[in-house]
């Protein structure tokens, strides 16, 4: 396998974001045309099609050999699978359901995993301006400024995120509101934005504490694992032990200590893992 140039990789990315950013900012006050996917909540629009075109498009020209992940080409049947290639996985607009409804925290998202391991993610909110950046070993960046999670580990100070997410599968939805009823009590505040990639971006810059949820897809997860491990965070399964990409569980946190606390109080759910075929 070539060796990867991160920098190249990151530059190039950067470049085909912004432009794809042209194009978000535009159409979220605009008229969508919507169609739904594995469930009544889970959305698709022409933007969120149009954008990954773009990115696939862009970054296929530029690195000829790379592989792809995309959002939109794994629902129109392409293989999610992630091997050891250079893979770019690419949430084009993550946040559906806020574009549609032209609430701002939405943001395209795209990571770029080798040999199964973050290389460079980026995070971008077109509509607050909010550029996240990461490269492996170089920090984490919101706008060019470096970040740094809170650190907080009490629970009882901690500003939590979570997801009621797009299944509607009844023990999926008893999870979700086990957790909130168990957690609520417990924490100093509890909140949902509808963007798996922007809470994990908040938590890199210390806007939140920490972030769990069952249920987002590789593509939401990619570049926001890489933020929060660069701002110095944690990521883990939402049982503890290792992050699996395709798992679909991911418990970010500003300290061990807190993804511990939140661990052990979590109900577990287990989504069908990505990529198992059809
Ligand atoms: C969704 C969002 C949401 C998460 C869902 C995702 P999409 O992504 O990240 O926060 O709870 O699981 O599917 O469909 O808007 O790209």
């Amino acid at each position: 396998m070539a060796e990867v140039d991160a920098q190249k990789c990151f530059d190039v990315a950067l470049d085909l974001v912004k432009q794809a950013g042209k194009v978000v900012r535009e159409a979220i006050k605009k008229k969508k045309n919507i169609e739904t996917k594995s469930s009544a909540v889970d959305l698709v629009t022409e933007s969120d099609k149009a954008v990954e075109k773009m990115l696939i498009s862009g970054l296929s020209e530029a690195f000829p050999d790379h592989k792809f992940i995309g959002e939109e080409s794994v629902s129109a049947g392409e293989k999610c699978v992630l091997t050891d290639e250079p893979t770019w996985i690419i949430d084009p607009i993550d946040g559906t359901m806020n574009f549609v409804h032209s609430f701002p925290y939405t943001c395209i998202s795209v990571g770029l995993w080798v040999k199964k391991e973050a290389l460079v993610g980026v995070v971008y909110n077109p509509v607050l301006e909010q550029m996240f950046t990461a490269i492996k070993g170089q920090g984490a960046f919101l706008n060019g400024e470096k970040l740094s999670v809170s650190g907080e580990k009490d629970l009882g100070q901690a500003l939590v995120f979570s997801e009621m997410g797009t299944s509607r599968d009844q023990e999926k939805v008893n999870t979700v509101l086990t957790n909130i009823t168990n957690l609520m009590p417990k924490v100093h505040g509890f909140r949902s934005m509808g963007s798996a990639a922007m809470h994990m971006a908040y938590v890199a810059l210390s806007a939140a504490d920490a972030y769990f949820g069952f249920g987002a897809h590789c593509w939401d997860t990619a570049a926001g694992f890489l933020l929060v491990k660069e701002a110095g965070g944690i990521v883990i399964d939402t049982e503890g032990g290792p992050f699996d990409i395709m798992r679909r569980r991911v418990l970010c946190a500003s300290s061990q200590e807190l993804a511990e606390k939140i661990s052990k109080l979590l109900k577990q759910y287990q989504p069908e893992r990505d990529g198992v075929s059809k």
